[in-house]
């Protein structure tokens, strides 16, 4: 940990939206910036409110954010950095990591790391249209790893504010192991600043990785803030997490003050309580037994039950420990 240490919050679809931001920063400290889930490229100015909004400095004030767009039309890319220039960011970030099979099948997100030639092209009619600065979001190759032996050789001659790497392929998606090998072996000959994102989740998984990667100081964090979102504070050695009764206190008005976020956001009570279960098949791991929680919440099918049973559970249930452990997401 030196002064230069920073963290991000990552880009979660469906999750790291405004709504969360905000109520997290009401509640919790450490995060620099974030990135927004992608905005994918439309025709012209045709861009859905939802992630207009999502992004807007105004709605913004705690963290500010940097707007990522996904897909590979340089004369849209164009268009909406303008637009998105015009209300007041200096930077964009291209998603080149996206996994999804219908995304990566048309050669966008990580789709196309298998194609540096286009990559280049693509950089080549995009950077000097650009007015604001490009930062980039990565994965080591859609395939296999070795791809990103010709993908740094492209993004070395480009302009980079930052080059952000989450060092898994696109067939991994979001599991196995990331291979950290390729990434050590190559990272002296990136010449842009490295922004780390995968699998910090706990004092124990940064030790090792900034251990192995000591050229780095920009780190994201993106499950592993949903698991525990006293994360940034724990790794910026901030916060003593000996006050039972003010952690609780902490997370009670977190879980409200996203509730109050999204409930303004979006209407339909069906909507807001999918959206919490969605965060509570994080939350859950916030308590020593987890399984047994994550199973009770998702038949609640009643909003405000929703919220009095997971209130309760906050003020009540036993706590697992917030300094150290996992970030895997339950499903029923
Ligand atoms: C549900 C989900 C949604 C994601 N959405 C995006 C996205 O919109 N843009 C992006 O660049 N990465 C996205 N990611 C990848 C994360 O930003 C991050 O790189 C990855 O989860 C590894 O970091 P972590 O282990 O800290 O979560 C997403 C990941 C998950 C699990």
């Amino acid at each position: 940990l030196t002064s230069k240490t920073k963290f991000i919050l990552a880009p979660l679809q469906g999750y790291t939206e405004k709504s969360f931001r905000s109520a997290w920063a009401s509640v919790f400290a450490g995060i620099e910036y974030a990135v927004s889930p992608f905005i994918p490229l439309a025709e012209g100015s045709r861009y859905k409110l939802a992630h207009v909004r999502d992004v807007l400095p105004e709605n913004n004030i705690s963290i500010p954010v940097v707007p990522q767009i996904l897909g590979n039309d340089p004369e849209k890319f164009v268009v909406l950095s303008h637009l998105l220039q015009d209300l007041g960011f200096e930077t964009v970030n291209w998603n080149l990591g996206c996994p999804k099979r219908s995304i990566a099948a048309k050669k966008r997100g990580s789709g196309i790391l298998p194609y540096p030639d286009l990559l280049r092209q693509i950089l080549d009619r995009l950077i000097p249209k650009l007015s604001l600065t490009l930062s980039i979001k990565t994965r080591l190759g859609y395939q296999n790893p070795e791809e990103f032996y010709s993908l740094i050789n492209v993004y070395n001659d480009f302009p980079l504010q930052s080059l952000i790497i989450h060092p898994r392929t696109g067939v991994q998606e979001y599991e196995g192991n990331m291979q950290l090998a390729i990434l050590r072996e190559t990272i002296t000959e990136i010449k842009h600043p490295i922004i780390f994102s995968g699998d910090i989740t706990d004092k124990a998984s940064f030790g090792q990785i900034s251990t192995l990667f000591p050229e780095i100081n920009h780190w994201m964090l993106g499950r592993g803030i949903l698991a525990n979102p006293f994360l940034p504070e724990i790794l910026l050695k901030r916060v003593q997490l000996n006050d039972e009764n003010q952690i609780r206190q902490r997370l009670l008005h977190f879980n409200n003050e996203l509730f109050f976020q999204i409930s303004g956001n979006i209407g339909k009570e069906k909507f807001i309580l999918n959206k919490m279960k969605d965060f509570w098949s994080y939350f859950a791991l916030w308590f020593a037994n987890s399984r047994e929680i994550f199973t009770s919440l998702a038949h609640q099918n009643d909003l405000k039950f929703f919220m009095e049973k997971t209130n309760i559970l906050i003020t009540e249930a036993g706590l697992s420990s917030f300094e150290g452990r996992g970030n895997k997401q339950l499903k029923t």
